[in-house]
């Protein structure tokens, strides 16, 4: 940790205000809209995140990367691009702030990411995003990469909010045969095992199967059967474009130019991603149900350069506390914006999304711990200024910042 974050200070959302007066069950009756939620149509919004793990900044088509993503740069064109965008440096203390909307120090998760072997999970008295949302009416679904613990079935995405969960508890996997491979220091052994859940089930038969395609598949699945009058919470999580690097070969082939072999598989992932996304959209439109949906991308953390990420022209990676590891693609989607086609230069932490999303949905967030993040909807559909002045980064003398890089800690780069 450097003076940067030490010179940067929590500050909470300031004092809190009860969400409905008193008499508001009166005049519900009498309202067109819900209260709370500011989205133009009538009904809560349908909230579609996805998440992409290690994406780094020269990464996508519209930051101007060799990459080809046409339907991501199409949805950031149509939408709000957020230029000045923070997350964390690494998957589990990012995803924990995006599932409670508070800072890593104040959860025990500030160290690391949570290991294979390691009994740790978002404490249990959290309350989670999916939990706020489920409460507010939402069907709530969970496909991908959870990593936020798994040594207690209580730690379970299904026991944290989520009505269904599809994907793999840990981080790593390998693309095909879904299982994580670990040395499990006591005995000496590296031990392989199968990552992959449906629900709370192993789910066998998807070997050979490339987990984004799975992903996808059941995303457009849930999509295509959910109910258009009940407001749908998809949080997708996708394992791209994470290493190992592997995607099917004809992925490869556009990208034959590239003469660095990390970065030509990557390129190739980050493709597949892209389609990926294009065809969650094209699900939501042919269902009905995009034109009420607000459409969230971001990627974790930063790009890990020495697995094909790009981060230029920020300098870092993954894991570092550098722009290049801690400024991250996003944008918002969806006709519900009230700007759409803007660069949004405002400040926006990873931390927001809990108390926006929350809003947006007409729930409540008086359930949770005090709150890091701000509720930022207004500042993103409408420009107006960001609530927020600062961020944390982390308050952690056990962090290990892997700049400058040092080659033990290849082995720690997952
Ligand atoms: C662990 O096992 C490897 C061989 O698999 C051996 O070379 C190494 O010395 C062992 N380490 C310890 C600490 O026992
Ligand atoms: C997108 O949908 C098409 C058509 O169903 C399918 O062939 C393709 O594999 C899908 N792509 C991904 C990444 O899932
Ligand atoms: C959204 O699209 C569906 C299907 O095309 C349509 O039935 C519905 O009226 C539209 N809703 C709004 C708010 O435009």
């Amino acid at each position: 940790m450097g003076p940067r974050s030490a010179a940067s200070l929590p500050r909470g959302p300031g004092p809190r205000r009860p969400l409905l007066p008193a008499v508001l069950p009166l005049l519900l009756l009498l309202l067109p809209a819900p209260p709370g939620s500011d989205a133009r149509a009538g009904r809560p919004p349908h909230l579609v995140f996805v998440l992409a793990d290690d994406l780094g900044w020269n990464d996508v088509g519209f930051h101007g990367s060799e990459i080809r993503t046409p339907h991501l740069d199409a949805l950031a064109a149509a939408g709000v691009l957020l230029d000045n965008y923070y997350t964390q440096p690494l998957c589990t203390p990012s995803r924990s702030q995006l599932l409670t909307g508070r800072y890593q120090i104040h959860t025990g998760l500030q160290h690391q990411i949570i290991w294979p072997c390691q009994p740790s999970c978002i404490p249990l008295d959290e309350k989670l995003l999916p939990q706020l949302l489920k409460e507010a009416g939402y069907a709530t679904h969970m496909v991908g990469k959870w990593h936020l613990g798994m040594y207690r079935k209580e730690c379970l995405p299904t026991r944290r909010g989520f009505d269904t969960y599809f994907g793999y508890l840990l981080g790593s996997e390998d693309y095909y045969s879904h299982e994580r491979c670990t040395l499990i220091n006591a005995l000496n052994v590296t031990r392989c095992a199968l990552d992959f859940r449906d629900d709370e089930e192993v789910a066998t038969g998807y070997k050979n199967m490339y987990s984004t395609n799975v992903f996808t598949e059941r995303a457009t699945t849930l999509i295509t059967n959910h109910p258009p009058e009940k407001p749908l919470f998809l949080y997708l999580a996708l394992q791209s474009v994470h290493e190992p690097l592997q995607v099917p070969e004809e992925y490869l082939k556009p990208y034959d130019f590239i003469q660095d072999k990390n970065r030509h598989y990557y390129a190739g992932m980050v493709s597949l991603m892209d389609e990926a996304v294009g065809n969650v959209t094209t699900a939501l439109k042919s269902r009905g149900l995009w034109n009420n949906t607000v459409f969230i991308f971001s990627t974790d953390n930063g790009g890990q350069t020495l697995a094909g990420g790009n981060n230029w022209p920020l300098r870092g990676r993954k894991w570092s506390l550098w722009e290049g590891g801690v400024r991250g693609v996003g944008f918002v989607a969806g006709p519900l914006l009230k700007r759409r086609g803007v660069k949004n230069r405002e400040l926006i932490h990873i931390s927001d999304w809990l108390p926006t999303l929350v809003k947006l949905a007409g729930g409540s967030t008086e359930g949770t711990k005090p709150l890091d993040g701000f509720d930022v909807w207004k500042t993103i559909s409408e420009g107006s200024p960001s609530p927020r002045m600062e961020l944390l980064h982390n308050i952690d003398p056990d962090f290990v910042d892997v700049s400058p890089y040092l080659p033990e800690y290849l082995l720690l780069l997952q």
